[in-house]
């Protein structure tokens, strides 16, 4: 019969894991070191997002016209009431199956997190 044995190191290991996970979990949405910027962040979304969702964010884009799934509109409750991680998470990964790609390679984190500040000013101005 053979006794099964751990190798020194690896309990501690799990320990060390064990412990540092609640600190990297409870923490993520706060990876940036300054509130998003929405005056950067309308830069951004000028270049990058207004000619499929629009001046205004209503989905309305001089580009929207030629797109079989419509752009979203950010003035719906069904945007509205996603939370920023959700909507952070989609414009990093974009939508599947539509022309809203993933925006993880051109845009920073940063860049990402200025633009979302940016939409919700939109919404809260009713633009
Ligand atoms: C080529 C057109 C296009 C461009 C450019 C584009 N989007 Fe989109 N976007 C879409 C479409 C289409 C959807 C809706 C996909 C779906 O839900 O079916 C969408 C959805 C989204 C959503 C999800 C809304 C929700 O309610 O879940 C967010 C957030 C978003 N876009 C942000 C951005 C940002 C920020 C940029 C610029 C960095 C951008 N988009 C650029 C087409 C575009």
């Amino acid at each position: 019969m053979r006794t099964f044995r751990l190798s020194g190191s690896r309990p501690l290991f799990f320990a060390a894991t064990l412990l540092l996970t609640p600190v990297a979990t409870g923490d993520s949405a706060g990876a940036q070191e300054f509130p998003p910027d929405a005056v950067k962040g309308k830069a951004v979304y000028e270049r990058h997002c207004l000619a499929c969702h629009g001046a205004g964010g209503r989905g309305d884009g001089p580009d929207a016209a030629a797109l079989t799934v419509p752009p979203a509109n950010f003035h719906r409750f069904k945007s509205f009431l996603k939370s920023d991680e959700e909507l952070l998470r989609t414009i990093e990964h974009g939508v599947v199956f539509s022309p809203m790609h993933e925006w993880q390679e051109q845009l920073t984190e940063t860049e990402r997190q200025d633009a979302l500040a940016y939409i919700r000013q939109l919404v809260q101005q009713g633009h």
